[in-house]
């Protein structure tokens, strides 16, 4: 029978996602501009990929078996990943959520049968109630469990180097010449560039950092800065996050929240992919670049998640005028 078609069970669903051309929102570019839909995993998000590699590397190892539990300070898509490995498999899942996070993120995560304990924002790093180290504190003290720990975890740039980087290779027929991706714990960008490196080193792995992110300043100067806040999510840091290896990386390119929520809108009304502000964060990277590419370049980016989760805010014009983002940029005649 053929397994591309017929699943055992949703994971089987998880990667071999589309790769999609972009073509009114390159605004002429000479070189080709492609997103890889991760948002058409089953989860919503390139995190499946690495929940389920995690969970298999926990297996293994023996840490984690029959009846175990999966414990990770998240709130975002890798907690959705984690959840539905773990509906599938029958492990238990708890997640740490600072109580800043919205109900709707807990109840997504409850529905797939996961336990959310919320912690309290304000309180430092090192703080027992710190989201991170009550996630540790639950390890510590329940038997069976395991951490996830996508941060430092080996298995989640190594799910990108075994998955996501041979599929843009193969979908590309080895014409791409540039892979963009940001970094939230660096797994993606870290994966992904090794493999593309291995196959051409020609190949330029560039990263793409929210405004007020670190990473761009480490990379060109050694230098932790300070940070300060953006409103993108999923991606950039105020610190280097252990599994972002810089050697695979090429440079940095910055963007600002308004240029990235301006690029999320355009790409659900311009192109039909409803996707999360880190997608058109990269997107507007990968735009600016191949202005200045010539018609050979062949630019792949990664579409990290789905738009459900950010309708109150990047698609909610209300939302986008109170923060001070202009929507005057999305062009009327193209709506
Ligand atoms: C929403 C979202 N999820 C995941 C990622 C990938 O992050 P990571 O570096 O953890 O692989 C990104 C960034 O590219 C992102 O924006």
């Amino acid at each position: 029978m053929n397994r591309d078609v017929l699943h055992n069970n949703i994971l089987g669903a998880v990667g071999r996602t589309p790769v999609v051309k972009l073509n009114r929102v390159t605004d002429g570019v000479d070189g080709l501009v492609y997103g890889k839909c991760e948002f058409m995993n089953p989860g919503g998000s390139v995190k499946d990929r690495i929940g389920l590699a995690m969970v298999e590397a926990a297996e293994k190892d023996g840490g984690l078996r029959k009846g175990g539990v999966i414990v990770e300070a998240t709130s975002g898509n890798t907690g959705v990943a984690l959840a539905l490995v773990a509906a599938i498999r029958g492990y238990k899942c708890i997640f740490t959520m600072p109580d800043k996070m919205s109900r709707e993120k807990v109840k997504l995560l409850e529905s797939f049968g996961a336990e959310v304990v919320i912690t309290p924002t304000d309180v430092p790093p090192d703080h027992p109630d710190h989201y991170t180290v009550r996630a540790q504190t639950i390890v510590d003290q329940t038997p069976g469990a395991v951490l996830a720990n996508q941060f430092f975890n080996p298995a989640n740039p190594r799910a990108h180097y075994e998955s996501t980087g041979p599929e843009i290779w193969e979908q590309t027929e080895g014409r791409v010449t540039h892979f963009l991706a940001g970094a939230g714990t660096g797994g993606t960008i870290s994966g992904v560039g090794r493999y593309l490196k291995e196959q051409n080193p020609s190949v330029k792995i560039l990263g793409v950092d929210p405004k007020g992110s670190v990473l761009k300043n480490f990379y060109d100067t050694g230098e932790i800065i300070e940070g300060h806040p953006y409103k993108v999510e999923g991606l950039g840091s105020d610190n280097v996050p252990g599994s972002l290896d810089m050697e695979v990386v090429d440079g940095w390119i910055t963007v600002d929240d308004s240029q990235a929520f301006q690029m999320t809108r355009r790409l659900a009304r311009e192109e039909g992919l409803f996707v999360g502000g880190s997608s058109g964060l990269i997107v507007h990277a990968a735009v600016e670049l191949a202005r200045d590419l010539d018609s050979d370049a062949v630019v792949v980016t990664i579409l990290c998640d789905w738009g459900e989760h950010y309708m109150t805010k990047i698609y909610d014009d209300e939302w986008m005028r109170l923060n001070g983002f202009s929507i005057e940029a999305e062009a009327p005649e193209k709506q």
